[in-house]
């Protein structure tokens, strides 16, 4: 954090001394229009999103001392900054410009010389028109998407929260991992004639991605009888990098090939050319949609006045639970099956941007910064980990996302999804006392076990439905909280630095286990730990046998 806003940082950390000792039940009981003073809708229209946070551990002190600290820090100058192109990605020297990908065509943003909106929109056309003619042709019916991180989750997730919403012209199966039983699962269910491969990395030198194209030009190479370096194999491939150059080097030929650029973040590029399946699933309309709901709350986030910024608000929040309450965890539980990768999606956007310790000035920070993100989906995840939230030892401070309407005319069931969500989050902020439970006339002696303390935080966010628009404006809501704690915190959310060391270091433990390094010689000091040394001895071991 700025040492200019220490002394407001000061400031809201003493309001948690304040609030030690209070209850939800009873900032509950004092204010009868809490919810309302805690309540907004992140955008208003017919497809407004409901923000539910009266169930944090906050009063209006806090809350206003929290904007005071974003005002002191300038977040929303800084947010627009960050919009117009400044190079805050300040160790990568790169702009941030994710928000430029969904921006109004009839805008300019001049960057090094380039109007950056214009160079979009050009490849949203090329993206267009390619969409369309794979769904007009009809030669593939299924799509391969190969990618990892931000270049496999963000559409990903598009498809799936999208799915039952639309119909899909394709099939679209999404592969990251490089342990191939991940893509061997999907080839066996593929037809090659009928597969059209999506290779996606920012950098092309990802090894996962690269390992994953191999395997699927060679399946293809093969299923069809003609040569690697075939037309018809090409046909086959789209990359989508910022580096197409590194695409043919590695030998990945593709008859179509996009553009991203340095300037958008890997976990920032779900509005990028990274989500050409999901593009190609629904239609370029339905995209657009999803564009238009970020660029809605990209104009909210930027342009509304601070008591009213949802993800300025929300942001400052997850600031609150995190570096003043110091809850060292938050999970994210949709009750939408169709949000089921949204915990996943999250865990790299947070986690990813924010899990650092070191400050723009070198210097360490002041305080803690990312929590471990998790989460599940509900109401399973009321079978798996629910006791603990409830009554485990760490309060965890808890984000419910849900719909009101849902595709399905099962009405039954949705009521009782829905009603599960708001039981969850009012069990976990009031609980229920010993009293409560005698007065049940239990025949427990012994009844502590079944007390549940409450007083744990949770915010719900209730969507009308989920439309394209409403996926677009809830997922730039996520981006704008990283960009609020980033500045908090006083770090770069923008590079990725810790990722690099494991990358390297499994090149070179490969060449040992391979066999391709070069032999200890008798008498060299080994350059491995006994661990690695032992580990990669006893694979080996299995490996022959
Ligand atoms: O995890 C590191 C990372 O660089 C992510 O930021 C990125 O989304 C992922 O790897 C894939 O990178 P690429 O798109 O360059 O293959």
């Amino acid at each position: 954090m700025a040492k200019e806003s220490l002394k407001v940082w000061q400031r809201v950390l003493a309001h948690a001394g304040r609030l030690s000792d209070t209850s939800l039940r009873s900032l509950f009981s004092q204010d009868l229009t809490r919810s309302v003073k805690f309540s907004r809708t992140l955008w208003d229209s017919k497809d407004e999103i409901y923000v539910d946070f009266s169930k944090q551990l906050i009063d209006d002190q806090v809350l206003n001392e929290l904007l005071a600290l974003a005002k002191d820090l300038q977040i929303i100058e800084q947010f627009t900054e960050m919009r117009n192109g400044a190079k805050i990605n300040w160790s990568e020297q790169q702009a941030v410009l994710h928000t430029a990908l969904r921006a109004d065509k009839k805008q300019t943003l001049n960057v090094d010389g380039v109007d950056v909106i214009a160079q979009v929109h050009t490849e949203l056309d090329s993206l267009r028109k390619f969409a369309n003619s794979v769904r007009t042709d009809k030669r593939f019916k299924k799509i391969v998407s190969i990618g990892i991180g931000g270049s496999d989750l963000g559409p990903a997730l598009v498809f799936d929260a999208l799915s039952p919403n639309y119909k899909t012209a394709v099939e679209c199966s999404f592969i990251g991992n490089i342990d191939a039983h991940e893509i061997e699962s999907v080839l066996e269910k593929s037809k090659a004639s009928e597969t059209l491969f999506i290779v996606c990395s920012k950098s092309f030198n990802t090894i996962e991605t690269l390992t994953n194209a191999n395997i699927a030009r060679n399946w293809l190479a093969t299923k069809l009888g003609v040569e690697q370096n075939s037309k018809t194999l090409a046909d086959h491939f789209v990359v989508v990098s910022a580096h197409p150059e590194r695409a043919i080097e590695a030998g990945v030929i593709a008859a179509n090939s996009f553009n991203i650029w340095p300037w958008v973040g890997g976990r920032f590029s779900i509005s990028s050319a990274m989500s050409l399946a999901p593009m190609i699933a629904f239609g370029p309309d339905i995209f657009d949609e999803f564009l238009a709901g970020m660029r809605a709350v990209d104009d909210q986030m930027q342009n509304s006045s601070p008591e009213n910024n949802v993800s300025l608000i929300l942001g400052l929040i997850d600031i609150w639970n995190f570096s003043v309450l110091g809850h060292t965890s938050q999970a994210f539980i949709p009750y939408a099956f169709q949000l089921r990768l949204l915990s996943d999606y999250l865990q790299q956007l947070i986690m990813e941007s924010n899990g650092k310790s070191v400050q723009v000035d070198g210097s360490a920070t002041a305080m803690r910064t990312s929590p471990v993100v998790w989460g599940g989906v509900g109401t399973n995840a009321q079978h798996a980990f629910f006791q603990m939230l409830h009554q485990g030892t760490d309060v965890v401070p808890v984000e419910f996302i849900g719909f009101s309407q849902s595709v399905h005319d099962q009405r039954v069931a949705h009521d009782a999804l829905i009603a599960n969500m708001f039981a969850q989050s009012k069990a976990l902020a009031f609980g229920r006392t010993l009293e409560e439970i005698d007065a049940e006339q239990t025949s427990d002696e012994n009844a502590n076990h079944r007390v549940m303390a409450g007083n744990r935080p949770s915010t719900t966010v209730l969507a009308r439905a989920m439309t394209a628009r409403t996926l677009g404006a809830l997922i730039a809501m996520y981006e704008h909280r990283v960009f609020v704690q980033g500045v908090v915190f006083g770090i770069n959310s923008f590079d990725q630095w810790g990722v690099e060391l494991g990358k390297s270091l499994a090149s070179e433990l490969s060449n040992e286990i391979s066999g391709s390094s070069a032999p200890t010689q008798k008498g060299d000091k080994d350059q491995l730990d006994g661990s690695t040394r032992s580990l990669i001895n006893l694979y080996r071991q299995h490996r022959k046998n």
